[in-house]
């Protein structure tokens, strides 16, 4: 008899991909998903960042070729305290531009979810990595909302004099890595045929929870019939 998570994999648990653009809230979504449904968590743009990371620490071009650093990646290095800056993030939309990263990095991220299945998140979860996922969400808010979203996150006073230059700023750079992330040759951002898209510019993030737990448990009932 097939285990209660069978899947067509057959791994030893579910797989919830969430996919969406920087700064939509799908990182507090997949946590929180993941806490709900008892199920491992990767932050998969960690990954990349790390490998932009390393790349910045060596002194080396991000836009180079960076493949023997995603090689080499070691779990300790997701668990660096300096890998959300906006430097980083630059790097990281560089490097996972690169084929040869990304291909250095799908075993990493199948191996995540073999044991117990895993909630995910990242730009091609859906598409590139788990392309037979039990779930597929995409993640989406406008630039304006998202920037905002991110200007409260880092403390930013929504009534100061440089408000508006700063929300400007922070738009142009969510456009700038949408575009990049969304235009790349491998594996680019996109929703899957199959994903349930959330726009959640007008939904609190327990609203966003609350949708997404519906849809996954409706998935997930159907899978195990
Ligand atoms: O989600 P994030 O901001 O931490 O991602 C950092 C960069 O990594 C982002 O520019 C897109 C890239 N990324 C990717 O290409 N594929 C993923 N699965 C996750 C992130």
């Amino acid at each position: 008899m097939n285990p209660p998570w069978s899947t067509p994999a057959n791994r030893g648990g579910p797989v919830v991909a969430v996919d969406g653009p920087a700064a939509a809230g799908k990182g507090t979504l997949a946590r929180c998903l993941a806490d709900a449904l008892g199920l491992p968590y990767l932050d998969t743009g960690l990954l990349y960042r790390a490998v932009g990371r390393i790349a910045l620490d060596a002194g080396r071009d991000p836009a180079q070729p960076a493949q023997d650093i995603a090689q080499a990646l070691l779990a300790a290095d997701l668990q660096r305290p300096d890998l959300r800056v906006a430097e980083v993030a630059q790097a990281a939309s560089k490097v996972a531009a690169q084929p040869a990263v990304r291909a250095a990095l799908v075993d990493t991220q199948r191996r995540f979810a073999l044991d117990r299945g895993a909630v995910l998140d990242g730009r091609d979860i859906g598409t590139a990595i788990f392309p037979d996922a039990d779930v597929k969400l995409f993640i989406t808010a406008s630039p304006a909302t998202r920037a905002m979203r991110r200007f409260l996150q880092m403390g930013g006073d929504s009534t100061a004099p440089d408000c508006a230059a700063r929300l400007h700023e922070m738009e142009a750079a969510l456009r700038a890595r949408d575009t990049a992330d969304a235009s790349r040759d491998v594996a680019p951002m996109r929703a899957a045929a199959d994903a349930h898209v959330i726009e959640t510019d007008t939904l609190s993030a327990q609203a966003v929870l609350a949708e997404a737990l519906r849809i996954a448990r409706a998935r997930l009932a159907i899978i195990r019939a």
